[in-house]
């Protein structure tokens, strides 16, 4: 059974799609806990409601980002987490925090990166005039939004589409996606190599086991 911990910073729309994707499958996983930067955030009280240990770590009570990243780092390390998934988690993270957590970060970013790193991905995406668009399930690495890509979905930029209507369509996606990720994740699936990840087939999997 492996242990997730999954980091948000407000709604937890994807947090949620997660819990609920273990809730309704049989995965070897559980959530040990959900913690937040922000002690408003919305998603904490769906993850009290269906049982799931929470914390807030707030970037405003500590000076810096390094103290700030030491603390965060030990309140999700008394969890012994096999993966960490950052889902809407709005913080730029430091390269000993990333390092610490090396192999076993996820990351979801609302584009198909490398196009548009950063904020305000859709508003980005219109005025650039793409066709497509969508959004990317990645392995953190210090670059920021950039890392070995797990999962990828593209959604068609439509003429009369905005800021919300293209945030919904891709959002869509994203609950789609980053389950879909993390269960390949606690599976054994994921394979790193350099920059790409490869995807074992589950009757490889299986016969790993059998042989293991
Ligand atoms: C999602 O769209 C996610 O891709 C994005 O924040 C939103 C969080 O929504 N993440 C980033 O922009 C990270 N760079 P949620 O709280 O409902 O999951």
């Amino acid at each position: 059974m492996k242990n997730i911990v999954i980091l948000i910073s407000g709604r937890g729309s994807n947090m949620q799609s997660i819990v609920r994707c273990i809730e309704e499958q049989a995965w070897p996983a559980r959530v040990a806990a959900v913690i937040s930067n922000k002690a408003d955030a919305a998603g904490l009280a769906f993850a009290s409601e269906h049982g799931i240990a929470s914390a807030v770590v707030s970037n405003k009570d500590f000076p810096d980002r390094a103290s700030f990243d030491l603390a965060l780092q030990q309140a999700i390390d008394a969890y012994m987490p096999d993966l960490v998934v950052l889902a809407g988690f709005m913080r730029i993270l430091t390269p000993g925090f990333v390092d610490h957590f090396a192999g076993r970060l996820l990351n979801i970013h609302p584009s198909l990166l490398p196009s548009f790193p950063g904020l305000h991905t859709h508003e980005r995406a219109l005025e650039a005039g793409v066709k497509f668009h969508g959004a990317t399930v990645h392995f953190v690495t210090a670059d920021l939004d950039h890392g070995p890509i797990v999962e990828q979905a593209v959604v068609p930029v439509l003429p009369d589409d905005t800021e919300e209507t293209l945030s919904a369509r891709v959002l869509k996606e994203e609950h789609v996606i980053y389950p879909r990720a993390v269960r390949l994740f606690v599976e054994g699936r994921l394979r790193i190599l350099g920059n790409r990840v490869d995807v074992l087939p589950e009757c490889a999997q299986q016969t790993e086991k059998v042989q293991a």
